[in-house]
């Protein structure tokens, strides 16, 4: 079976749902760069192991990403989900699972990526955001999207309603997406 690491560094309600979710591949890893953020208390109720750190206790991105790929070997991690982890992958962990690194962002990019994208959509008046789930390259929020949908945004709605709205698409289409491409692979490799 197939082993996943989510990288979330927040209230990990995307974690939540790829663990509830029926995903042909084992979650066993939580990395998490927050310390004591609320995601780490949802992987200790279901027994994931949690690698926590703190970046500014390193002197480099590759010093801490090092680490991380340690973890990831010794548990022989096929592929990573980032879920709300705030930072950019450095070339230590690309290079090393090229084509495994999978993100979620909510909007519909090419717009609005970055931080606050909820807040960006909403500020920009837009009618239509949405969900994107896409492979992970150097840049921010860039890299081949693999799935995307819209959600309307009403004259009516607040922003919260629309992260509401945004988020619940989200919990549905990580899971989804995520085994639709591991059933790819194992097809490729079957
Ligand atoms: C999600 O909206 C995701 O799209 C973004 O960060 C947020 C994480 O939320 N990358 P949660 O921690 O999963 O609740």
């Amino acid at each position: 079976m197939m082993k996943i690491a989510v990288f979330a560094s927040g209230n990990g309600s995307n974690f939540q749902s790829l663990v509830e979710a029926n995903i042909d591949a084992s979650i066993d890893l939580l990395v998490c760069d927050k310390p004591g953020a609320y995601v780490e208390q949802r992987a200790e109720k279901n027994g994931i192991d949690i690698f926590s750190f703190s970046a500014k206790k390193f002197p480099s991105k590759a010093d801490f990403e090092e680490k991380i790929l340690a973890e990831l070997r010794q548990r022989n991690i096929d592929l990573l989900v980032l879920a709300g982890y705030m930072r950019l992958v450095g070339p230590t962990l690309l290079s090393e699972f090229e084509g495994k690194i999978i993100n979620i962002h909510p909007s519909l990019l090419p717009s609005f990526p970055g931080l606050d994208a909820i807040g960006q959509a909403f500020d920009a008046n837009v009618k239509v955001s949405g969900v994107t789930i896409h492979f992970v390259d150097a840049g921010m929020d860039t890299g081949p999207i693999i799935a995307q949908e819209p959600v309307k945004i009403e004259e009516k709605d607040t922003k919260e309603d629309v992260q509401r709205k945004i988020q619940a698409l989200e919990h549905d289409l990580y899971p989804k997406t995520i085994q639709h491409v591991i059933s790819q692979w194992q097809r490729s490799v079957n």
